[in-house]
């Protein structure tokens, strides 16, 4: 336990402490300023050695570089056929990505509650879900906490549903000592600029049946045949020939995004280890407070710890969450909430309609949660100051 008579004494911080700040190096910068120099600064030779080790990295034999997670998931529902009249199972408790694909694909998102402990879908209320339309089912491994997989897996191959996991959290995470992205047909990663490893905006896909990823690369790139010639045809030897093999998209890697790619995923050992630092300072600091519920990692995973999700505990606190982000703000230290619930969105609301409280624990967890910061940009003593910023804020309002 810190010193928390220290702690309550600490004065407050002079300068804003952001959310999720990137740690971009001189590595990072530096190939950067060769793909600048190199000629060829968009998909090329280092997105695919990107693709390359990031496949080897995870344990499968395929990846497909792409602009976004979105896009990724996108492609992903392309590629599994999912159009008009099919259903596709999600969570509730996500990001606009996950649910706005399956309305691309003019599917129909069906929505499900989450386990109040990890905040990930609930394994329990899926086959509840499941109709005779029910087609594919998207896990979101939130915060870097991987979903029950086991369990997940075996209500899909008892439905026979296409299972795409959105990794958007989760490079690096592990279950029962394996990476995700090495269990399903189809894992999406995103290296959005606040994500655990970053390009900026980027994404990928891994898989391991190489027709698939040959398909989705196809998609990535126009639906032109060989993606490969779109950038080897500037080549001394390339030919200008290409042939259009089906409707694909604009979702293309650029080099320049790689280009700090392949940095950030060399130091990303390293990061994972101290946000995972930066989450035990947090939970063993707030450890006496009854105020607050810490995120609390499964014994059978590795979570990458993108987000630290706080619950607070609204009985014994004389003050909402909104205002203690507010408070939070003022003392210079900047939060984030993750998720508000699709069903909540007025787009949403007017495409299925789900009335509010339909999903009880997701709405729960939405108006109580409150992400503090973390990021391997941050120092221990960065760490300590949102500490104490928490507990000042708690010993203030406490009921
Ligand atoms: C759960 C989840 N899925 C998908 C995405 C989309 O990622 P991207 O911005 O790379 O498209 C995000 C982004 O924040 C996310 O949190």
């Amino acid at each position: 336990m810190p010193d928390v008579a220290a702690l309550d004494t600490r004065p407050r911080r002079t300068t804003f402490q952001p959310f999720a700040p990137p740690l971009i190096g001189p590595e990072e910068k530096a190939e950067l300023l060769d793909t600048l120099d190199s000629g060829w600064i968009t998909t090329g030779p280092k997105t695919e050695r990107f693709q390359e080790q990031v496949a080897q990295y995870v344990g499968v034999r395929c990846a497909v570089a792409v602009s976004s997670c979105t896009a990724a998931l996108h492609l992903a529902m392309v590629a599994h056929d999912i159009g008009e009249g099919d259903e596709v199972i999600l969570p509730t408790y996500t990001f606009a990505s996950t649910a706005h694909v399956v309305m691309y694909q003019r599917a129909r998102p069906v929505f499900v509650d989450s386990e109040a402990q990890t905040f990930n879908i609930d394994p329990t209320r899926l086959g509840a879900a499941v109709t005779p339309r029910t087609k594919a089912l998207v896990i979101v491994h939130y915060a870097g906490h991987p979903c029950d997989l086991d369990a997940i897996y075996a209500i899909a191959k008892r439905h026979r549903l296409a299972v795409i996991e959105d990794a958007a959290h989760a490079i690096g995470s592990e279950y029962h000592g394996r990476k995700i992205g090495s269990f399903g047909p189809v894992t999406c990663f995103s290296f959005y600029a606040t994500k655990n490893l970053t390009t900026g905006e980027g994404g990928m896909a891994m898989l391991n049946d190489p027709e698939m990823a040959e398909r989705m690369r196809r998609l990535s790139m126009y639906g032109i045949s060989d993606a490969r010639r779109i950038w080897g045809r500037y080549a001394p030897r390339g030919s200008w020939f290409y042939d259009i093999q089906e409707l694909g998209y604009k979702y293309n890697m650029m080099d320049i995004q790689a280009a700090l790619g392949l940095h950030q995923l060399a130091k990303l050992e390293q990061f994972l280890q101290r946000r995972a630092r930066f989450a035990a300072m947090y939970t063993e600091a707030f450890a006496d407070l009854e105020e607050i519920v810490r995120p609390q990692a499964k014994p059978e995973v590795r979570s990458a710890w993108h987000l630290y999700s706080i619950l607070l505990q609204p009985k014994r606190l004389r003050i909402s969450r909104d205002q203690f982000i507010e408070e939070l703000r003022t003392e210079q230290i900047g939060t984030s909430v993750l998720f508000r619930p699709l069903h909540l969105h007025s787009y949403y609301q007017k495409a299925l309609g789900y009335p509010p409280g339909s999903f009880p624990v997701a709405e729960s967890l939405f108006e109580r949660t409150v992400s503090l910061p973390i990021s391997p940009k941050m120092s221990e003593e960065d760490v300590w100051d949102v500490i104490a910023a928490v507990r000042r804020l708690v010993a203030k309002y406490r009921a």
